[in-house]
């Protein structure tokens, strides 16, 4: 199967590879897994206490397409307040990507990987 040029780069030069102290309270962390391949994905983002989003680092254990979608969010969402980063779309990811039908589920994990760390970043403002 051929990647896109833009998978191959972002598969080759990840961007924000690693992770944040997780006793950062300003750092939320999502970390999900696609059943039909067994990867996974954990998706950290530190938010300032205005919602908006400083930073963000990746860590995932997968395919190409996983490597390369979660490496475009950790772009996408920087400067971004949470509001926004939570309307960014696996279809979005899938365009940008070029990704083929097969891949597409690669990109839903990215996606739900934005959205369970946001999860976590609710969940702690209303405490
Ligand atoms: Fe499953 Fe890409 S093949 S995340």
């Amino acid at each position: 199967m051929a990647y896109s040029e833009k998978v191959i780069d972002h598969y080759e030069n990840p961007r924000n590879v690693g992770s944040f102290d997780k006793n950062d309270s300003s750092v939320v962390t999502g970390m999900v897994g696609a059943p039909a391949c067994g990867d996974v994905m954990k998706l950290q983002l530190r938010i300032d206490d205005n919602g908006i989003i400083e930073d963000a680092k990746f860590k995932t254990y997968g395919c190409g397409s996983a490597i390369a979608s979660s490496s475009l969010v950790t772009e996408w969402v920087k400067g971004k307040t949470v509001e926004e980063a939570g309307a960014i779309k696996n279809t979005d990811i899938a365009e940008e990507l070029a990704l083929p039908p097969v891949k597409i589920h690669c990109s839903i994990l990215a996606e739900d990987a934005i959205k369970a760390a946001l999860d976590e970043y609710k969940t702690k403002q209303s405490k």
